[in-house]
């Protein structure tokens, strides 16, 4: 999974690929690359690490040519490092990829056997030897289609020709690929994001389409090599200029603005004068719904399951939750009455795509709650619900979880209303709660002195646990998933009541375990469950919220008590100080933070 970018233009266009390329990182970090045309010759430049240091390289600072294509990786087939970085060229032929093929190696064997020679362990390689093979009979147009039409899996791919100086070559099936306008120029990207800066003109190609861009104008295939006219979007023409401004890192910049998320998110739905929620065009009639199945991956799934408690808590639809990689391989039992509900910070991820993408084939109602709206889930739902967080950079997310879980709240509340699941009273008071929430999102911020000391018991420890039972077992599983990906300790979140069936066998003297107990339902058996793990030896943070009642426990290691509110509200609180300790506990490891190892912000494989 990774970026690509392509211009064609009249000018150098090294130094605009890798400004592009900056603004693809979050796609994937491990290497990257670039190739132009000048002289008649394909120069390829690549390197192992951020494309920071591909930049530094004097072999790029003198790269002439006036077409190009360049790619940052996340590895799928062979190890991160220069020789598997794309793109990767014959003497005829330059290709960036990101997607997987998965007859590569048969491919391979074919293409040995007929004198080729591979330098890389990437199955992105066969591609180029395929289309310098289907050359040497074909035109482009036929030698591209009948390249794609032996490739099986998923790609988006840019090619570069060493006899075509006016030419680049877009194609796409299940990986996102998007074509721009601009004077005399034309690009080709992942998305309109790494395009922004050049233009606001955008037309996005769909699954099997290839496109061939030249200076001045654009030509479209369907996958018969048919041409095809496709539509040209303006899309908003500002070019969000996101930066750390006085913070270290994006994702201490990000955690710091969840009041405005939040604040952002009831702007948006709530209608304050008339006290009420407004999901605008909403297609469907809510009598037409009857359960609610919601899909996701990583963080946003920890959303869909927050959203479970509260669904079920507040209205009597039957809610379903899944994993956007499970469920695109299961035997689904697909019902008219159920909404689709896809949760995606980027909107590109291909398992929750993918997921989308079937529920779509099935005639199911499709609802896409995203942060980037330009993107493909965005594109492709029936309804879409943004969540307005700006721009995430941090590959851990944490403003997209909080604003994806308040619509996910807002949405509940609405739906409790229309089906008079919940009362007018009830749902006019927690409308005035929800009001007051990006005040307490703030107060909570406040209130981290103590986290950057318990972060460096965590620092010390093999493996650290993170418990909570109803809706704090979502946010316990957060917790943990942010702790792993930012400091690599081992965590696990788990729903406090289900300790004593095995994980209490791992609590040993002076493990760090953290004990999710709001002042809610199921306090008191947490704080049981609690002391179940102190009398093992644990040493016990508790996260709970500001109470006048006394904690009936002792040996408790550390508390933290965040703000008070109701109860449907404090999961929104509790995440806060989870994200501080996973952020200051890779702070003094001095881990790369906004990218922390192996991982990307948008994964667009399987
Ligand atoms: C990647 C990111 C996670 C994110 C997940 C789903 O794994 O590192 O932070 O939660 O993808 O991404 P999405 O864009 O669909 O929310």
């Amino acid at each position: 999974m990774c970026g690509i970018i392509g211009i064609n233009s009249y000018k150098p266009v090294s130094a605009t690929i890798i400004d592009s390329l900056k603004k693809l990182e979050y796609r994937g970090y491990d290497s990257a690359g670039i190739a132009t045309l000048s002289s008649g010759l394909i120069n390829e430049v690549k390197s192992e690490g951020r494309v920071d240091i591909l930049e530094k390289n004097s072999l790029v600072k003198d790269m002439e040519g006036t077409i190009g294509i360049g790619h940052v990786r996340w590895a799928t087939h062979g190890l991160p490092n220069s020789i598997n970085a794309h793109p990767h060229s014959s003497q005829n032929v330059s290709v960036v990829h990101n997607g997987i093929i998965e007859n590569s190696t048969l491919l391979k064997k074919f293409l040995v056997g007929k004198g080729h020679k591979f330098k890389s362990q990437t199955d992105t390689e066969v591609i180029v030897h395929l289309i310098t093979e289907n050359l040497k009979s074909d035109n482009i147009v036929n030698s591209i289609k009948k390249t794609l039409k032996s490739l099986h899996g998923s790609f988006a791919l840019g090619v570069l020709f060493k006899d075509q100086p006016d030419l680049i070559v877009g194609a796409r099936r299940g990986s996102p690929l998007a074509v721009g306008y601009g004077p005399n120029e034309n690009y080709l990207g992942s998305d309109s994001y790494a395009l922004k800066s050049m233009t606001n003109k955008i037309t996005y190609l769909n699954d099997g389409e290839f496109c061939v861009i030249k200076k001045t104008h654009v030509e479209f295939f369907d996958e018969e090599g048919k041409k095809i006219n496709k539509k040209v979007l303006e899309l908003s023409s500002e070019d969000q200029k996101y930066d750390k401004g006085d913070y270290k890192h994006f994702m201490a910049k990000e955690i710091e603005e969840q009041p405005t998320t939040i604040k952002n998110g009831i702007n948006e739905y709530l209608d304050t004068a008339n006290n009420d929620i407004n999901i605008y065009n909403f297609p469907w009639k809510t009598k037409d719904i009857s359960s609610i199945t919601l899909i996701g991956c990583g963080t946003a799934y920890h959303s869909c399951l927050m959203s479970k408690y509260w669904f079920e808590q507040l209205t009597s639809l039957d809610v379903s939750v899944d994993i956007a990689s499970e469920f695109r391989y299961r035997k689904n039992r697909f019902k008219k009455e159920t909404l689709y509900i896809f949760v995606s910070q980027s909107g590109e991820t291909a398992d929750t795509y993918a997921a989308l993408d079937l529920c779509k084939k099935n005639g199911m109602k499709t609802c896409a709650v995203v942060n980037v709206i330009e993107s493909s889930i965005s594109r492709d739902s029936d309804f879409v619900l943004p969540i307005h967080c700006g721009t995430e950079i941090g590959v851990a997310s944490t403003k997209a979880f909080l604003g994806q879980i308040l619509i996910l709240y807002i949405l509940t509340l609405k739906l409790g209303l229309l089906r008079k699941d919940i009362s007018e009273k009830a749902f006019l008071e927690k409308l005035k709660d929800l009001k007051n929430l990006p005040n307490l999102v703030k107060q909570t911020l406040q209130t981290d002195n103590k986290i950057q000391n318990i972060s460096n018991t965590f620092n010390e420890a093999k493996g650290s646990m993170f418990l909570g039972r109803g809706f704090s077992y979502p946010i316990a599983l957060e917790g943990a998933l942010k702790l792993k990906e930012l400091s690599y300790i081992h965590a696990e979140g788990y729903p406090a009541g289900e300790m004593k069936h095995g994980p209490l066998a791992l609590i040993e003297e002076g493990m760090p375990v953290v004990v999710l107990a709001p002042r809610d339902n199921y306090y008191k058996k947490t704080i049981s469950n609690m002391q179940e793990v102190i009398a093992r030896g644990a040493k016990v943070l508790l996260i709970t919220n500001k109470s006048k009642d006394e904690i009936f426990s002792e040996n408790i290691w550390e508390t933290i008590e965040v703000e008070s509110t109701n109860e449907d509200l404090l999961p929104f609180l509790l995440t806060i100080p989870l994200q501080k300790l996973a952020y200051y506990s890779a702070l003094k490891k001095g881990y790369d933070i906004d990218k922390p190892r192996n991982l990307a912000k948008s994964v667009t494989v399987e």
